[in-house]
Parts: C-alpha cells; structure tokens; sequence
C-alpha cells in the first residue's frame, strides 16, 4: 500500500515528554529489608501472568538474568492465566521470606490480600507493566506509556488507511471514506486495555465524527470490544462473527483495531478465512498490534499485518531492577510520572517508559539494527 521511504518516527514514538520527578510513595510497612544484607542472603519474588505471550516469557528472563548478576536469587512463578494459582504463588512467595515483590498481575484487583500480607510483612511491592489496583500497599510501578500506546496503535491505523502521511498529518490523497473499521480491546481486568484504548479513541473520535470512519457492527464500547484474558481465539472467534452478521452483504472492512499481537493474529486468521487477502495489497484490511512479537514483526515483513508497537522489555526489566534494589538498599526508587495512575485507593508513583511504532517501512531499523532480533529470526518468524 505505502512505499518503502524514509520514515518520521520521531513524530509519535516519544510524544509524551517524561519529566523527571521527585519520587513520593510511603515505601514498604513496618519492618522491611534490612539495607545491610548482602544480596546473596535476599530473594525476589517474580510473579507472572502467563507464558502464552511472548513478552512475558522475555520479561521474564530479562528480569532473572539482570537480578541473578547483582547476586540476588530469584523465585519466579508464572500462573497461565489462572488467578487462584497467582494469588497462591504469591502467598508461597511471602510465606518463604522474599526481601521483595515483583507483580505482572492477572487481574490487578484480585491480589488485596496478599498485597496486605506484604505490606504486613514489610515486602515492598512493585507492579510490573500492569497496575494493581484496590489496593494501598502497591508502593510502585514500572510500565510503559500505555495510553501512547493506544495514540500510536490509532495513528498506525490511520496511515494504514492513507488517511494521514508519514508525519501522521491530514494525507493529502486521503480517501474520502467513509471507511469501515472494527474494534477490539484487551482484558477488562487489566488497567493497561483501558490506557489503551482511550488512547485509541481519542484519537479515532474526530473521524467518526467526520463521518471519515465508520463502525459497521456499532460495537464501540470497550465492553463490547473486549477480549477476556487477551485470548487469540477469542479475537479470533469474534472477528468471524462480525464478518457473518455485518458483512455478509457486500460491505467492505478497510481495518481493524487490534491490541496485541496475538489477537491481531487470530484477527488475520478469520480475515484470510474469509478470503481476503492474504496480504494488504490484495486487500487483506489494515490490522494494528502490539508487543512486536517475532511471528508479527514477519507478518509485517512480509506485507500482512500493518503495525505493531515496540516496548522494550529489555529496558523495563531493567527499572524494575532498578526499583527493586532500591527499596533493598532502604531507599525510594526514582518516579518520572506521580499523577497518572491513580489505582482507586492512591496514586501509584511511577516510572513510565517510551513506545515505538512498527511498519514495513522501519522494522528493520527498529528490531534488527538494534539487535532485539536477528535478521534470520524475521525471516523465519521464531525466536
Ligand atoms: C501488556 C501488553 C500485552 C497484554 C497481553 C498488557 O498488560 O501491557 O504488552 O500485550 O497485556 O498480555
């Protein structure tokens, strides 16, 4: 659809400027590390959502590997997806004497009480990528610009579309439209879908109103758009039945909002199912993603799927380390954003990191040149 040319990222990858600020936080309760152990005698306890994303898999090697070379041990448990089994892993954890508590939660308001054993107990406690809310003895977070997130996933959508150039301003040759798009949004258990997706909205609003964009299955709620647990099938299921009872006559879908990789994936699936495509220039509909997994960033590659959006795990491990061996040396860890994430007792001080967009026209520069990927893991799609 889009030449290969010369592409201005610089325009939204980093549009939100992160000042850095005084940290705030009340830190761990009563008791907590002692600042004099050596790390040799401290564990950390690493509690992870599920192994079926990619990224929580790397999250979590990058986050053993950075803590284990700083003499830390570490005990990380990863729960596929099963809430009793996070929560009971995370009693295991505060029961055998962890020094501190990193948290990718499941769903971030299911984990109270064994964030007050924490606090009871003088564990700090650090939310990783996903907020954990209802609860005050969260004492911070590492995570990614996730409202930016969804800005860059709508922009991407719309150069798709050819509704804006490569600055991401009015296209001069945009089509009239209306063009139709679908919808969908993340686990509405996760504080990150909701960022996400006001992020997306926001952004799309001005072209519903235009009458630029269209919905063709009014499904415009976030309710409506969800995917429980961030399942691909699910997606992909949903994405069938809007094909049967929205588009059986003729219509034409133009894109699809899509929250992450997977989901974009089974999206794809039920699209090329259909038999569009198979890729964007036979007419397979423009579909966002997230997370730059290896099997997307090959159907970026290879012309299929549209965008994705890059964060860098690598780095976020990196602040959560950071944090973590701040707290275990009796001090504050460092915030760069104490007002945004507000988790319903409390704001969360926190330390926000900067998204990239992903095309065919930069993937290259972007995952390979700066050695996230091999040239040969693009080609063949697998890690
Ligand atoms: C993360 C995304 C991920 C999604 C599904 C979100 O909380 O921020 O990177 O794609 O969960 O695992």
């Amino acid at each position: 659809m889009h030449n290969r040319r010369s592409f201005m990222l610089g325009a939204t990858a980093g549009a939100a400027a992160l000042g850095l600020a005084a940290c705030g936080g009340e830190g761990a309760g009563s008791g907590g590390p002692d600042p004099e152990a050596d790390p040799s005698e401290l564990t950390v306890g690493v509690a992870m959502p599920t192994q079926t994303y990619e990224r929580w898999v790397k999250d979590g090697e990058n986050i053993k590997a950075g803590l284990e070379d700083l003499g830390y041990t570490v005990d990380m448990q990863y729960a596929e997806d099963d809430i009793p089994t996070q929560q009971q892993q995370i009693d295991q954890m505060i029961t055998s004497g962890v020094a501190a508590l990193l948290i990718a939660s499941i769903d971030g308001a299911s984990l109270s009480s064994q964030l007050d054993a924490a606090a009871a107990a003088g564990i700090p406690v650090i939310a990783y990528d996903r907020l954990l809310t209802d609860s005050e003895n969260v004492d911070f977070y590492v995570t990614f610009d996730n409202y930016e997130v969804g800005v860059n996933q709508a922009n991407s959508l719309l150069y798709g579309l050819g509704l804006v150039d490569d600055s991401f301003e009015p296209a001069g040759d945009a089509p009239e439209g209306p063009l139709n798009i679908e919808l969908f949004a993340g686990s509405l258990d996760d504080n990150n879908a909701h960022l996400f997706w006001e992020g997306a909205i926001d952004t799309l609003q001005p072209y519903f109103d235009d009458g630029t964009l269209a919905v063709p299955s009014e499904q415009m709620d976030i309710e409506q758009a969800a995917t429980q647990r961030w399942e691909q099938e699910t997606a992909q299921k949903r994405m069938e039945n809007l094909l049967t009872t929205h588009y059986n006559g003729g219509e034409e879908l133009d894109g699809v909002l899509a929250p992450a990789d997977p989901l974009s994936r089974g999206i794809i699936n039920a699209l090329q199912n259909a038999g569009l495509g198979p890729t964007i220039e036979e007419g397979l509909p423009v579909v966002t993603g997230q997370d730059a997994e290896i099997a997307s960033i090959k159907l970026i590659a290879d012309g299929v799927q549209s965008s994705t959006i890059f964060k860098d795990t690598r780095d976020l491990a990196e602040q959560a380390i950071i944090a973590t061996e701040a707290y275990l040396q009796g001090e504050e860890p460092e915030a760069n954003d104490t007002e945004t994430y507000e988790n319903g007792v409390k704001v969360v001080p926190s330390y926000l990191l900067e998204v990239q967009m992903v095309l065919q026209e930069n993937y290259e520069e972007v995952m390979v040149d700066s050695g996230y990927y091999t040239a040969e893991q693009v080609e063949s799609g697998q890690l």
